[in-house]
């Protein structure tokens, strides 16, 4: 039998408290007996005209309401701060702790018993994802969908290619009427980044966490069936609650397992190992950077999708999506940890089919052997930095090279195309400051462009190493998250340019070649940099964000509060 519900605490008083709840609803239109012991779904939608990828959300709620009521519930849609990752400024990463907090009281203060959580565009994902943990309602995500795939001049394109026509254009080898040109042909379509960027990566996230029914990952945003997803989760979560299902009983030690094992086998963004740390820590599940060291460890690339391999979403979903890519690695998931339809894992993909095994390969004929994430150590990041295997060259992957450091983020654009510049391919470029704190907000930058010199000779890779980000659609041999970051004194700070680093993913190492010694002597000289903390929420952004290595999330928002509204009066 169903508990008592949670909405009931408001729809069901009596005297003039009742009245005010149940009043100030009807004036929508809503009939007395919708709130008779029906579960309270809220929807929680971040469409926004200035989030292109979600602009197609109120649509798809539509959907979702329409399965909510099917299910017999009552359905409330209600917005929250969305993120935009093409528009905001100075970075959409820098608000997404914001987000959370704005979803978590969202949802704690009002009569809700369970939650639809409507995501798209990169940190929209996580961000509703956490806000949601610190409260632990039965919630399921629905995600937006990637676009089609673009097409230009005859070929497919998608978000990667953004990176090597603005090179093209760059050294003139792209017309700038052929730039603009390509612009409306990529994005040509409803949805997010067709590629398996980092909005792709955290909808296949919470796939492989179970938080969404299976197919969530790919079905593209125009096709009919991502509305018919959108229905039957609507229509689900209405059982979630009868059955009282909460996000803790889902969200396990051994569903974050899964999810890790997955980005490895899909090639997976570099922002899944900073947002997933930041859902553990909010639902209270332990993970360490050394959990993220997939590469090394036997789990080989099975998806052939940009930014690492050939093909886009689309493909994806037409060859059989995650589900039939699970299948595949079967062997090394957790099979019986439970989903949001109330079954294990395992029911999400044991009937599935590969259709095209040029998109998703077997086990044992897999695209590439060495798939995922590097956890990098060493005296240059002594808390951990992260390197996308898939990304990276492998003639660059052993490296050992003089440094060419930029301070920030200006020193960079200013110095970097300067022909005297004294950089060569061996070089390894560092950029500092762009770390949570010292940015502030930790910008996708960390695939710096190559300096113009070296693009003309035809290099298209160098070791690069920042404390920043790097976009999801990003490639190359590029070490990010340096932990801890240059801004709070790490010895990334001191690296000068003419040092030698040495890097070895293979061994797993980053090390800068100096002497402790020498290492101490100039961290004592090391100039007090002005870091300027703004006001309002920069000012609670810069004064609380943890570094990369454990999620980038406000201090004080770790864990959750429950669902308990503390104080209750009109
Ligand atoms: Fe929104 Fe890429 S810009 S997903």
């Amino acid at each position: 039998m169903m508990q008592e519900l949670r909405s009931q605490q408001w729809f069901d008083r009596k005297g003039k408290d009742g009245f005010i709840y149940r009043a100030w609803m009807k004036n929508q239109g809503i009939p007395d007996d919708e709130f008779r012991g029906k579960p309270v779904i809220g929807i929680c939608n971040t469409w926004s005209e200035l989030t292109p990828c979600n602009a197609h959300f109120r649509e798809l709620a539509e959907s979702i309401k329409r399965g909510v009521i099917e299910a017999g519930g009552l359905p409330v849609e209600f917005p929250v701060m969305s993120l935009g990752e093409t528009l905001m400024k100075p970075t959409a990463m820098l608000y997404r702790n914001l987000v959370s907090m704005d979803v978590e009281e969202s949802i704690r203060a009002n009569p809700l018993d369970g939650v639809v959580l409507m995501c798209g565009c990169d940190k929209t994902t996580p961000a509703l994802v956490m806000g949601a943990c610190s409260v632990d309602l039965p919630s399921i995500v629905v995600s937006g969908g990637p676009m089609l795939t673009g097409k230009y001049r005859g070929r497919d394109i998608g978000t990667a290619d953004v990176w090597r026509f603005s090179e093209a254009n760059r050294i003139k080898m792209m017309s700038d009427d052929e730039f603009r040109t390509a612009e409306a042909c990529m994005a040509r379509s409803r949805g997010h980044c067709a590629v398996m960027g980092t909005a792709s990566t955290m909808a296949c996230m919470v796939e492989s966490l179970g938080l969404s029914l299976p197919e969530n990952g790919a079905i593209p945003a125009a096709d009919s069936r991502r509305k018919v997803l959108a229905q039957l989760s609507g229509r689900r979560i209405v059982e979630m609650v009868k059955e009282d299902l909460k996000l803790s009983d889902i969200l396990t030690r051994e569903a974050f397992e899964n999810a890790i094992t997955v980005n490895a086998a899909i090639g997976g963004s570099t922002n899944f190992v900073i947002h997933l740390m930041a859902i553990a820590a909010r639902i209270g599940v332990t993970l360490s950077m050394e959990d993220f060291n997939t590469a090394l460890k036997g789990i080989p690339l099975m998806a052939n999708l940009q930014p690492s391999g050939k093909y886009f979403m689309e493909d994806f979903f037409y060859a059989g999506g995650l589900p039939a890519l699970m299948k595949e690695l079967n062997e090394l998931l957790n099979r019986e940890t439970i989903t949001v339809a109330g079954k294990p894992i395992s029911a999400n993909y044991e009937n599935a089919e590969c259709f095209n095994r040029d998109v998703i390969s077997t086990m044992e004929d897999p695209f590439d052997k060495i798939a995922g994430i590097i956890v990098l150590k060493g005296n240059l990041c002594e808390n951990g930095a992260v390197l996308k295997a898939s990304a990276a060259s492998p003639a660059l992957m052993r490296h050992t090279g003089k440094a060419v450091v930029f301070e920030d983020i200006d020193d960079y654009k200013a110095r970097i195309d300067d022909p005297s510049l004294d950089v060569d391919k061996d070089s390894i470029l560092v950029l500092k400051n762009v770390g949570p704190k010292g940015y502030p907000g930790m910008p996708e930058v960390g695939n710096m462009a190559i300096p113009k010199k070296l693009l003309e000779q035809g290099i298209a890779d160098m070791v690069r190493i920042s404390d920043g980000r790097m976009s999801g659609t990003g490639f190359g041999t590029v070490v990010l998250h340096i932990s801890p970051e240059a801004a709070v004194g790490g010895t990334f700070a001191i690296v000068q340019d003419g040092d030698v680093i040495q890097l070895d993913c293979f061994a797993g190492t980053l090390e800068l070649k100096l002497t402790d010694p020498e290492i101490a002597e100039r961290k004592q000289r090391l100039p007090v940099r002005e870091t300027t903390i703004g006001r309002g929420y920069t000012h609670l952004y810069q004064s609380h964000v943890e570094q990369a290595h454990l999620g980038a999330d406000l201090d004080f928002l770790k864990g959750g509060s429950g669902n308990r509204v503390t104080k209750d009066s009109h």
